[in-house]
């Protein structure tokens, strides 16, 4: 018996509920009326034991019964990062990683493992998390040989140093291994260059695709969700 290994067992019910699409209660009646198939064959007794590893079927589908979950979801304008105002399906127990402003875009990762969420948000992991910013006026090497400094802002929060990369026009690129409240607007706000658009592309080495539009939402699977802790 391993902790989320192969050989942990659960009920066949317990397995359908975690998929998130199905009560305990309506789990067992869908078991009953001889819906689910366990690796092929047909079980209608939903206290008999399978691993997560099996190949659970309702009504002949696939189903998704792993313990823990993540998205990669490209945040829209406008919305907050709140569990309580949480708009997805809430059988998961999903909840944000970290949290991007409201009028923040990007990428934003959504799980129910919570020791995953800890190590990506820690600034202890040194994951770093790169931004998309449009400021008011152009960076400059200046501001970047501060940012690299490690800043300090008007109330007297000290930033770990940071990477900051003018780009064209009034856009730049910001690198943080931590996650203060506005940290990146209030580190471009504290050289004089106020953040008029902000999109995060990536955390660790795990980016949004190129073409993603906010609103999009991924599953990630066991790789995709670790480029994540991995550092550049
Ligand atoms: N820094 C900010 O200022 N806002 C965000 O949403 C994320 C990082």
């Amino acid at each position: 018996y391993l902790r989320d290994g192969a050989y942990m067992t659960e009920r066949l019910d317990k397995l359908l509920s975690d998929s998130g699409l199905y009560s305990r209660s309506e789990a067992r009646a869908l078991v009953r009326a001889g819906r689910v198939s366990v690796d092929g064959a047909a079980i209608t007794a939903p206290e008999r034991k399978f691993s997560r590893e099996c190949d659970i079927r309702v009504d002949g589908e696939r189903l998704n019964c792993a313990k823990y979950r993540y998205f990669m979801l490209d945040k829209p304008e406008g919305y907050v990062c709140a569990t309580e105002d949480s708009r997805l399906p809430t059988g998961l127990g999903l909840f944000p990683v970290g949290r991007l402003d409201r009028d923040t875009t990007g990428l934003l990762l959504l799980t129910n493992d919570g020791d995953y969420a800890h190590k990506v948000i820690s600034p202890r992991s040194k994951v770093e998390k790169c931004y998309l910013a449009e400021t008011e006026a152009p960076v400059t090497s200046e501001d970047a040989a501060a940012f690299a400094e490690g800043l300090t802002l008007a109330d007297g929060t000290r930033c770990l140093p940071a990477g900051l990369e003018p780009l064209d026009g009034n856009y730049c690129l910001v690198r943080v291994m931590e996650g203060k409240y506005h940290q990146v607007k209030r580190m471009l706000a504290s050289r004089g260059k106020p953040v008029t658009r902000l999109r995060r592309l990536s955390i660790g080495a795990l980016s949004l695709p190129p073409a993603s539009e906010p609103g999009e939402l991924r599953e990630l699977d066991e790789s995709a969700k670790n480029l994540a802790l991995t550092q550049l």
